[in-house]
């Protein structure tokens, strides 16, 4: 059955922030409207349920908004890739640059992820791919297999979709590009 929601209407965006040029692409209205931030949920878990997934991962911040909910629905666990300098015990890390420039580095702890366990990255938005693939790089080098990777947002122009396959062929599901 059709969707009666359309998810484009529960984004908000803000030209030139943070900084000229870029269009910000807010999804703080869809996550505070139940309906709406239930449909997106139930689109990915949807995507995920033919994937053999064992695992969520998501990177701080927003990653752990689409990817908590997710991991209760498919009833599995969630695993957050930090930014440097949270977590307690030994993590693998990579670095990676944003879409608005600036250098960061995530974090996976390193008994999160058991070997041959699929897992599922997800984020609130695909924008250059370098967040993502950082957060791939690290679950691979734990030898955690990438089952698909989904997001609410893909910014076409920026070509992150193309990055992520360089690294590998994996499925996608973004649900409104832009
Ligand atoms: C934003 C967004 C994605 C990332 C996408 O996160 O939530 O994680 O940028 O950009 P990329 O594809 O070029 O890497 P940000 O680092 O701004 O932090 P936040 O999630 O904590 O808001
Ligand atoms: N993260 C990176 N680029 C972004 C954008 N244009 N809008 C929202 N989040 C982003
Ligand atoms: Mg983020």
């Amino acid at each position: 059955m059709m969707s009666k929601i359309d998810l484009h209407d529960y984004v908000a965006t803000v030209e030139d922030y943070p900084e000229p040029g870029v269009s910000f692409r807010d999804i703080s209205p869809l996550m505070g409207d139940g309906k709406a931030y239930k449909e997106a949920i139930d689109q990915i878990v949807d995507f995920a349920k033919d994937l053999d997934v064992d695992l969520i991962a998501g990177p701080e911040s927003r990653g752990f908004i689409v990817g908590s909910p997710l991991a209760y629905a498919l009833g599995i666990g969630f695993v957050p890739a930090r930014k440097s300098g949270k977590l307690p015990r030994e993590a693998v890390s990579a670095s990676y640059t944003l879409e608005y420039g600036g250098v960061n580095e995530l974090e996976i702890h390193k008994d999160a992820i058991r070997p041959g366990q699929r897992v599922l990255i997800v984020d609130d938005l695909l924008a250059t791919g370098g967040t993502i693939n950082a957060t791939r790089k690290i679950v691979e080098e734990l030898g955690g297999v990438v089952a698909g990777v989904a997001f609410i947002i893909e910014l076409e122009d920026l070509h992150g979709r193309e990055k992520i396959m360089e690294a590998g062929e994996v499925p996608f599901v973004a649900l409104m590009e832009y």
